[in-house]
């Protein structure tokens, strides 16, 4: 049986701000079902700290960044966990990334550096005379990790995934000894970035196999406009660069047994919810689709876009229903313009529950996004039969089956995608969603062809494992 060490800094349903966290959390059991035993390296952030029970102490570090350390090992949902306790590092108020007023933690740079160091100790000594075949890493807090296995002389393979290009976790060159990073390696060809130590870059010239979560994303990524600095060094690693799209937790998002909603097997059975989730937001009763968003709120989710579309919804008796939390500026500007329109209502927050009453409720799920390596929601949209509205990137263009003229024809429509990604053509997308469901055969013909879409692990996970076996040699 091969063995995975996954090195994440969030992991459902212990931290979460994003889809990583949703990745990190359902995929290890995906992998168990093709053969390949997960342990996940997960920070010992106050907040998990408090929710994981019985623990067993697997290892100590006397001097790790500043302070002393132990090794946890647990199981939470089913999830082989070891966790980095660390109180100097972790146990803090405030955010995983930062400070309650969203400021980055100062020592982000060593927080990190001190869940890589401990994966590669973990690979070179193992934990309980268990050790890694493969080290994965997510995202650029991992991204160090091949630079201590390295120094360690673990020539275990480091798979990389990447879920975000955006986040580099940069650090200033002054940092070099305090990260205990080879100065002879802070060059253009391994980890150096622009006079900075980019943890992100250090994982991509590091990793035997490189992967991002969706292929359109892999193919945009080679770009400067997707790239965002790293496409050069992405195209030198092209022949190891692939794209595997996320699935879902297909018992954590089933409409039929689902603890948050009225239950349902059809689209039919969304009549009720939707009344429901109306009545939370506050909306009454309108013909048009009542669309529902829930994202974090940043540059890339492309919600100033749907501020200036709005018109073309709401003027077409549609509705929107939004819950997300982030930048301040936007969290005002959808306050505002909730206050302006009687069928737009806003939440501002996290609230799990509530994501899945708008999973269930609404008709049409929105990720207008700039760049989505793959997106979740709208997955989660395709099971519940919510269909999505996207823009036309990344995962949202391998995932959605736009309805076209061609499409529609050939009853295959799952949803909606506008390109390119700018207000008029969203505005344009909304005009032809109002036309859409105003037919309600076409309609429901779409919802259910987005019920029947497989978005579970399945394929994935067998994708994952071909890396692992290509690296393993255990190829059949
Ligand atoms: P990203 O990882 O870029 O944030 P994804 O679509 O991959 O985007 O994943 C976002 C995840 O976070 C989804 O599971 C989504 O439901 C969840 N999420 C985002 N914002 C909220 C919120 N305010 N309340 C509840 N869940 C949220
Ligand atoms: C990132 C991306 C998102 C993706 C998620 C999980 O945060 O923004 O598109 O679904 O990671 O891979």
């Amino acid at each position: 049986m091969t063995k995975s060490l996954f090195v994440v800094s969030e992991c459902a349903p212990l931290v979460k701000t994003g889809g990583l966290a949703d990745v990190a959390g359902a995929l290890p059991a995906a992998l168990a079902a093709q053969g390949i035993a997960v342990r996940v390296l997960l920070p010992g952030y106050r907040t998990v700290l408090k929710q994981i029970g019985k623990t067993k102490t697997v290892a100590r570090y006397d001097a790790l960044f500043g302070g002393t350390a132990k090794l946890l090992a647990c199981k939470v949902a089913g999830i082989d966990l070891l966790i980095l306790d660390a109180p100097h590092l972790y146990d803090r108020d405030g955010a995983i990334y930062g400070d309650a007023t969203g400021q980055d933690w100062p020592d982000n740079a060593e927080r990190f550096a001190a869940l890589c160091k401990v994966g590669a100790m973990v690979a070179a000594d193992g934990v309980e005379g268990w050790r890694p075949d493969i080290v994965h890493g997510h995202d650029w807090q991992a991204g160090l990790t091949p630079e201590y296995m390295m120094a360690l002389g673990v020539d275990a393979p480091f798979v990389f995934t990447i879920h975000n290009i955006a986040f580099h976790g940069n650090a200033n060159a002054g940092k070099l000894k305090a990260l205990g990073l080879d100065p002879a390696r802070f060059h253009a060809d391994h980890f150096e970035f622009w006079g900075q130590i980019s943890a992100l870059k250090a994982g991509l010239v590091g990793a035997a196999k490189i992967n991002t979560v969706s292929q359109t994303y892999a193919e945009e990524l080679l770009t400067p406009e997707f790239g965002i600095g790293m496409d050069g060094v992405l195209r030198a690693r092209q022949a190891d660069l692939s794209g595997i799209v996320n699935g879902i937790d297909l018992d954590a998002w089933n409409p039929e047994a689902d603890p948050n909603i009225k239950t349902y097997k059809s689209p039919a059975g969304k009549a009720a919810n939707k009344k429901t989730l109306q009545k939370t937001f506050g909306l009454g009763a309108s013909d048009g689709p009542l669309c529902v968003l829930v994202s974090r709120l940043t540059e890339q989710k492309g919600i100033d876009l749907l501020l200036d579309a709005l018109p073309a919804l709401l003027d077409r008796g549609g509705q929107l229903a939004l819950l997300g939390s982030g930048d301040p500026k936007l969290e005002v500007a959808l306050l505002e313009a909730a206050d302006r329109h009687e069928n737009l209502s806003v939440k501002i927050g996290y609230d799990e529950a509530l994501s899945h009453q708008m999973m269930a409720g609404g008709d049409v799920i929105l990720v207008p996004s700039r760049f989505e390596p793959c997106g979740l929601t709208q997955l989660y949209g395709l099971r519940y039969g919510t269909v999505p509205l996207v823009a036309l990137t990344g995962g949202l263009a391998d995932t959605v089956i736009n309805a076209s003229p061609a499409a529609l024809a050939r009853g295959v429509a799952t949803g909606l995608q506008f390109f390119p990604i700018n207000a008029q053509a969203l505005a344009n997308a909304f005009a032809r969603l109002a036309a859409l469901y105003a037919d309600s055969k076409v309609w429901k013909a779409m919802q259910r062809n987005a019920m029947k879409q497989p978005v579970g692990w399945e394929t994935s996970a067998a994708a994952y494992k071909a890396i692992y076996d290509s690296l393993t040699e255990k190829q059949t």
